[in-house]
């Protein structure tokens, strides 16, 4: 099949605030504004950003635990918001969500081996054999003992606990894994064989990744191409490699710098920019990362900047970096002062 897996257009989730009893609107959280993205077969896409930016909604939407208040999400071309019972349940195969937290994400009275085979035997029965078999065959897939298909997890380790929520991932055979932060409460040693142990399996079986993290030394390692959120939006989607080089955005360039430099034994990079991110129920005017920008104009107080494709091939929204056409004609006259030279 021709065109990306996944196909993310326009995608909105407001959330109202209260019930607005007898007001005339209803305040409304902005969680997710606007954002569109597409993911090819076997790529790692990362999502990062700092906390509240909108990447666990945009997971949920894309799993549709939540339903968006616009826009849509397309499967190899299908719009599944439009999928009756049988073809929901054939792309539920398709799509596997890997937790944060594995603890709370497994059932702590099913066994390892009820764990993992409980997603397949949603689809059909299975014989003792055949689920002794397949568990057997995922665990040794995430590097466990076939033995530990006994133990409940709570008789796990952290990082055997996620090996196991990863198994169960696998289990149906998916075309595209969510991670949610999936290796954030992990040791750092545990982290990083989490992450080699994905990017075996993504070579191995050809599985495409929307990986969320706000540790960017994780997503250097991981990601194919990065978009980074601001408050809801994409400001930027770029190649993982030139994002790092030679970010484009201003926010994503503070998120950089702002990163300690990478010690090789310690994977964890957390970012923190200057000022405070403002609130989705009132974000500013123009572009949101305006307060924050120390290259802001007046354009961007009044206009929201655009994701334009720039001319190395990414996509970024800044006035001033990645101007639109006529965008970049009204700041001339602006700066100019209507002046023409
Ligand atoms: N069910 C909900 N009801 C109301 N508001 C919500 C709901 N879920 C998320 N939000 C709000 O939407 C915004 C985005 O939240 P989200 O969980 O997507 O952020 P995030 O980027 O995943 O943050 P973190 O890095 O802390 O996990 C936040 O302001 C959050 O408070
Ligand atoms: S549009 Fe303006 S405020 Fe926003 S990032 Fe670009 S320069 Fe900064
Ligand atoms: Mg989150």
């Amino acid at each position: 099949m021709s065109g990306p897996l996944l196909k993310v257009e326009n995608l909105t989730k407001h959330y109202p605030l209260g019930t607005g009893f007898l007001k005339k609107t209803v305040p409304v959280i902005r969680a997710v504004e606007d954002v569109s993205f597409s993911v090819e077969a076997g790529e790692t896409l990362c999502i990062v950003g700092e906390s509240g930016c909108g990447k666990s909604t945009v997971a949920r939407l894309l799993m549709r635990l939540v339903e968006p208040t616009g826009g849509r999400v397309l499967i190899d071309g299908t719009d599944i918001a439009g999928l009756k019972k049988d073809a929901l349940r054939a792309w539920r195969r398709r799509m596997q969500m890997v937790f944060q937290d594995p603890y709370s994400s497994l059932n702590p009275r099913l066994t390892a081996e009820r764990i993992i085979t409980e997603p397949v035997e949603n689809f059909e029965r299975l014989s003792r054999k055949q689920r002794h078999a397949l568990a057997a065959d995922l665990l040794r897939k995430v590097g466990m003992w076939p033995e530990m298909m006994h133990r409940l997890p709570s008789e796990l380790s952290g990082g055997q606990r996620q090996r196991l929520g990863i198994a169960r991932a696998l289990s149906l055979n998916p075309s595209l894994i969510i991670a949610d932060e999936a290796v954030s409460a992990l040791d750092v040693s545990v982290q990083a064989q989490i992450l080699n142990l994905l990017l075996d399996l993504q070579q191995q079986m050809g599985i495409a990744f929307v990986f969320i993290s706000h540790d960017l030394g994780v997503v250097e390692h991981i990601a194919h191409r990065v978009a980074v959120m601001y408050l809801g939006r994409i400001v930027e989607l770029a190649p993982c490699e030139a994002l790092f080089a030679k970010p484009v955005h201003p926010y994503t360039e503070a998120l950089i710098a702002a990163a300690p430099v990478p010690d090789p034994t310690h994977l964890r990079l957390e970012a923190t920019v200057e000022g405070e991110v403002p609130s989705p129920i009132n974000p500013p005017t123009g572009c949101a990362f305006h307060p924050r920008c120390p290259l802001a104009v007046e354009l961007c107080r009044t206009d929201v900047p655009p994701l334009v494709s720039t001319a190395d091939g990414r996509l970024a929204a800044c006035h001033m970096r990645a101007p639109a056409t006529d965008i970049a004609a009204h700041l001339e006259h602006s700066l100019t002062g209507g002046q023409v030279s």
